[in-house]
């Protein structure tokens, strides 16, 4: 139960190498959120945690390791303390989001074009590089709602070949396409799917073919595109690691890692994963729903607390939220804050916001940076150039809910939301280890002003 095994450190270029793989491995895996949760499923059966359901009461237990899922697209993975009963102060959580940018297939999404092709009608999810989707093998996959004898079941599809594609336009048809085009979703986005014949393709048909189901046992779909390109290191000494969905399938895979490999304090240890960061998070399985607070209500409420004694839980409790930074770009040096400067490999990142967009306050950062000192990592700042808006993320969202010291770093990576990113390699192990030496640790607000690191 809750096996110890220890987890890929990258401190040679072995170790780099191998923690590298096995996150490229869980990202093709995971073309979307359905699937990277089912992954994190396989990697914590592995590890001997136990699943647990929200819709089943729980018997939880002292020093053992637990999981539940929502939607099939997030994840609350959990370890309690060792002891002779289940007894803690706090929690410390690590949250990610299992999401990222792509298409989602509308209804009936066949449109003919030319009475010659058949193209899908697809919308955004998210705010992707729109033109990063162009000219690449795509596929589809995500979840679909069955009618069977015992009611509506869910299964997961993935077509796993290339089947789709959004091809350019010519440059010779637009010369001014290098002036700065402006894509348009509901014209220029659309993939090609098939050439038109009399029987004509059927996207559900294929689907259901690959699902092993008839057609007509499809009730309704969540389908979305993904990207067939796979990830790889490269560099001179393949010091990147490239792929799609690194925001945030690098921080989720390193967070899931830690918590198997990590030797927990006196506190409950949760990895958090959410769906729908990419879209505002308010859903019923996002970071702003009740999941993560019913969840710690319920460990709570096993180990024998009141109400009262819940608050003072919370109120003790510490949050890493983890979601992918921006490194300065090499062609667009000025894009940065003229004085936090993160660069790939530089180490973990950070995220400071004065309107907290980030959560990270001088408490939450002391903290994380001496997390990143006893774990031997180097650490980097961010905050944006005061011109630019930036991005926001799941820290302050989980945190006006579930309130707790909390704050927000993430790996350094290039073109975010592209449907292929680039991170540093060697950034991918640094966060294992901050996080296994976080999980590692008995952190405690103790009152204000007072934040006990043991
Ligand atoms: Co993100």
């Amino acid at each position: 139960m809750g096996g110890n095994k220890p987890s890929v450190k990258a401190t040679g270029v072995s170790e780099t190498k191998k923690c590298n793989e096995g996150l490229l491995r869980f990202i093709e895996e995971s073309p979307n959120a359905y699937f990277a949760v089912r992954e994190i499923g396989k990697l914590l059966d592995g590890a001997g945690f136990e699943r647990l359901t929200e819709t089943e009461k729980w018997n939880l237990k002292a020093g053992k390791a637990y999981y539940v899922t929502r939607d099939e697209s997030s994840v609350l993975a959990f370890r309690t303390p060792k002891g002779r009963t289940l007894s803690f102060d706090s929690f410390q959580i690590v949250a990610s989001h299992t999401d990222s940018p792509t298409f989602k297939v509308k209804p009936d999404a066949e449109m003919t074009a030319e009475d010659a092709y058949i193209k899908l009608n697809t919308e955004k999810y998210g705010g992707m590089i729109l033109y990063s989707w162009l000219d690449r093998p795509l596929s589809v996959a995500g979840r679909i709602a069955l009618e069977t004898k015992e009611g509506i079941r869910t299964r997961l599809v993935k077509i796993d070949r290339d089947l789709l594609v959004i091809p350019s336009l010519a440059i010779h048809m637009d010369r001014t396409l290098n002036d700065g085009y402006s894509f348009h979703p509901q014209k220029d986005m659309l993939p090609l799917f098939a050439q038109k014949t009399e029987d004509g393709a059927d996207l559900m048909e294929l689907v259901a073919r690959e699902a092993g189901v008839k057609k007509e046992e499809i009730l309704d779909a969540d389908l979305y595109l993904y990207s067939r390109v796979k990830g790889s290191l490269f560099g001179a000494e393949d010091e990147f690691v490239g792929s799609g969905r690194l925001d945030d399938l690098q921080c989720a895979y390193a967070s899931v890692q830690s918590l198997i490999g990590a030797q927990c304090g006196k506190n409950v240890a949760v990895c958090a994963v959410f769906n729908n960061e990419e879209v505002g998070s308010s859903t019923k399985q996002g970071a702003a729903s009740s999941f993560l607070e019913t969840v710690l209500g319920r460990i709570a409420s096993a180990a024998g607390k009141s109400e009262e004694e819940k608050i003072c839980a919370l109120s003790k409790s510490f949050l890493i939220s983890a979601d992918n930074a921006h490194a300065v770009h090499p062609n667009h040096a000025d894009k940065a804050d003229p004085t936090n400067r993160p660069k790939l490999n530089g180490g973990i990142v950070i995220k400071y916001n004065a309107n907290q967009k980030y959560t990270s306050d001088a408490v939450s950062g002391a903290a994380f940076k001496k997390i990143c000192k006893k774990a031997g990592v180097p650490v980097q700042t961010y905050v944006n150039r005061s011109d630019i808006a930036g991005g926001s993320t799941l820290g302050s969202i989980a945190v006006s809910r579930v309130s707790m010291h909390s704050v927000d770093i993430g790996l350094p990576q290039l073109a975010m939301h592209s449907a292929y990113e680039t991170a540093g390699s060697r950034d991918t192990g640094y966060l294992v280890r901050a996080l296994e030496t976080f999980y590692g640790l008995t952190i405690t607000a103790e009152s204000e002003g007072l934040l006990r690191m043991e």
